[in-house]
């Protein structure tokens, strides 16, 4: 069977709309799998950027489909605005994208929830991009959610009503305050528009494409370590990030998986509270954070920076069976005359591991850095690896021989162009 999943190895912004974007010609439907409007992928081509949170990144090719999965949480104001963004490209979305109907609704209430519960926290908050997802995916497992399907229904208004007065008692517990009367003639507004596109059980449109011999790449959101069952719990998000996410978010058995396509930063970026090792906070880690432009593309906050995790990477690539590693932002590591790797973590009684302990929270660790040569100059436009710098060879070596896993890809810059293909170990 031919299902690639594409996803983040890390704190997610690993630069996966990107590569989606890169590799769509290569199939014919490209599918999100979890997350929602917390996500911000972002494209550039032709000098132009574009930032999708809930729409896959398929989109801009003319005879991909793509789908949003069930498992994906929808808001459909963001959602319409992004619809809206896309119509001075004459983008076909109307022909090509495809909206599960068993993917959840976020509710303008999901959101005020969502902020009275981070407030309620105090220090002690995730550092949610408040988007609604939390309290949108509590109601999907607490059995009350609603769903896309839901809103052709008669009654939709009414099941609307009966979930939201739930809220508003919730909301009073946080004794939080709202004015619903802002946010809820757009909500309907946009689920009038939601009724003009093609929402459909997606599942089937999936297996049917799969046993014609079509290729799917499943698009994730977010990262590994992100993940609600495997990331720094509590300080994640709500979804399943892994391999094993994309196929209970679509509704494709796991014997269709075929590449899994792992995803990660030159370095390491986190955005929002939780544990991180290798942070950087020194001159390095803004040096960083400024030739990475490492600021939040869906809330604009700054991303805190620090050296590639490789014990972290290690454990992403074990969740999620990844075949393929594709390695981005080599271009903002140059001009470091040395690049630190974490190899090892050391623990508070001293052992030298390379395993994730349960809970960094409670079991600090400090990291084993191994110290390699850096490399200068642009290298934004070189189109042959053979012509990248030796030591940014090395490094790629280095974790390539880490990870027992090849490097497909090292992108060098934001733009499409930007990106070299390692052909030696790129199969497709
Ligand atoms: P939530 O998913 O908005 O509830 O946020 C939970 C945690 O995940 C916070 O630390 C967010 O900053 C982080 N997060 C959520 N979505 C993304 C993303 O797309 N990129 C990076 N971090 C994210």
């Amino acid at each position: 069977m031919n299902l690639d999943v594409l996803l983040g190895l890390q704190w997610g912004d690993e630069g996966k709309g990107k590569i989606v974007d890169f590799l769509a010609p290569k199939y014919q439907l490209v599918a999100r799998f979890q997350g929602g409007p917390n996500a911000g992928h972002t494209l550039e081509f032709d000098g132009i950027k574009h930032v999708l949170h809930q729409i896959p990144s398929g989109i801009f090719h003319e005879g991909i489909q793509n789908v949003i999965g069930n498992g994906v949480v929808i808001d459909p104001v963001v959602f319409m605005k992004e619809i809206e963004a896309l119509k001075p490209y004459g983008v076909p979305y109307q022909r090509n994208l495809f909206i599960s109907k068993k993917a959840h609704l976020i509710l303008p209430t999901h959101r005020l929830l969502d902020a009275a519960s981070e407030a309620a926290k105090g220090k002690e908050k995730i550092g949610s991009t408040l988007r609604g997802i939390g309290p949108a995916y509590m109601d999907k497992t607490g059995r009350n959610g609603l769903r896309v399907g839901d809103i052709l229904s008669p009654d939709f208004k009414k099941r609307y009503q009966k979930l939201v007065d739930k809220h508003k008692g919730l909301l009073e517990f946080y004794r939080y305050e709202y004015d619903l009367n802002e946010s809820e003639p757009a909500f309907f507004e946009a689920i009038e528009q939601l009724k003009e596109l093609r929402l459909a059980d997606t599942e089937y449109m999936l297996s049917e494409a799969l046993q014609q011999g079509k290729r799917v790449l499943a698009e994730g959101a977010q990262g590994t370590l992100l993940d609600i069952e495997f990331g720094s719990y509590p300080y994640v998000t709500s979804s399943h990030t892994t391999t094993a996410g994309a196929c209970i978010g679509l509704g494709v058995a796991p014997k269709a998986v075929h590449e899994v396509l792992g995803i990660f930063k030159a370095y390491c970026t986190r955005v929002g509270s939780g544990p991180f090792p290798t942070e950087l906070n020194d001159e390095t880690g803004e040096a960083i954070r400024r030739a990475g432009h490492e600021f939040g593309s869906t809330t604009g906050r700054s991303r805190r920076c620090g050296w590639l995790d490789l014990p972290a990477l290690r454990y992403a690539c074990m969740l999620n069976g990844v075949t393929q590693l594709f390695m981005m932002k080599a271009d903002v590591l140059s001009g470091f005359d040395e690049i630190k790797v974490c190899t090892h973590y050391k623990l508070s009684d001293g052992t030298i591991t390379r395993q994730m302990p349960y809970c960094l929270l409670n079991e600090p660790v400090e990291p084993v850095y191994e110290t390699l040569p850096g490399w200068s100059g642009n290298i934004e436009a070189s189109t042959a690896y053979e012509d990248l710098p030796r030591n940014l060879r090395h490094y790629v070596n280095f974790i390539e021989e880490y990870l027992h896993l090849p490097i497909a890809l090292v992108s060098i810059g934001p733009d499409r162009a930007q990106t070299i293909l390692r052909k030696n170990v790129f199969s497709m």
